[in-house]
């Protein structure tokens, strides 16, 4: 099977020097490249800049705007059986590139910044025949903010994590998931290293794919 997953932070350039980013590391959708290679699928890694090293037997597209990662995943999003949107892109960029270092001046300073595309949402709206798993980061009310994601983004799947906790989620080696599915039905995957999980969420995401293949068939 054909698994593209995109991965780790997005950057949107400022000027020369600086960018907007996040926290994220990419070691969720890494893990979930490592899993499904283990079990034999092909993977394209979509990744934006991360310290980490590619799963062995890996197709990666380095990327670095939401814009590469929305282009390089729109080339793939057709022909691929498992779609997993798990990187961490940037909702906002500048309005503006400065092409020179912008220089300090006294006083404060504030940003313009427009709406960066949605990638998920791009991509699902337009007819396509591949499970879709999305993902959601939560500080609060994360059961209502990803049912919500779920069906916004026409996912099949979502899976949601608390990022203000730090000894999980975002940056950490563990993450405890939960996970909602378009029945309305869902899962919680406890406290556990993010490579574990990963080969847990690979069953479960086969799993719900097959089911909704036999329900369409
Ligand atoms: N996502 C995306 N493009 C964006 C922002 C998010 O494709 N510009 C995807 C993420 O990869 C994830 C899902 O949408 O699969 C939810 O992302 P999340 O950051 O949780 O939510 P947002 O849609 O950004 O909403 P908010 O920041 O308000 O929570």
């Amino acid at each position: 099977m054909k698994f593209v997953i995109t991965a780790g932070p997005t950057r949107e350039p400022l000027d020369p020097v600086r960018y907007l980013s996040n926290r994220s590391s990419g070691k969720m959708g890494y893990a979930i490249a490592a899993a499904a290679r283990e079990t034999g699928h092909e993977v394209i890694l979509i990744s934006g800049p991360v310290a980490l090293t590619a799963p062995a037997g890996a197709e990666v597209v380095p990327v670095t705007t939401g814009e590469e990662m929305f282009a390089t995943a729109a080339a793939h999003f057709a022909r691929c059986d498992v779609f997993v949107m798990c990187a961490a892109v940037c909702d906002y960029k500048p309005a503006r590139y400065a092409a020179q270092k912008m220089k300090k001046e006294r006083g404060a300073f504030s940003l313009a910044l427009e709406p960066a595309r949605d990638i998920l949402s791009s991509l699902t709206s337009s007819p396509h025949d591949c499970f879709v798993v999305g993902f959601a980061a939560e500080t609060e009310e994360l059961r209502r903010n990803a049912q919500r994601k779920l069906a916004e983004k026409k996912c099949d799947l979502l899976v949601a994590n608390d990022v203000a906790r730090t000894d999980i989620g975002m940056d950490s080696d563990d993450n405890e998931l939960l996970i909602f599915f378009k029945s309305g039905a869902e899962k919680k995957l406890w406290r556990e290293k993010k490579t574990e999980l990963a080969r847990t969420l690979l069953k479960i995401i086969l799993d719900a794919r097959e089911k909704c293949l036999t329900k369409k068939t």
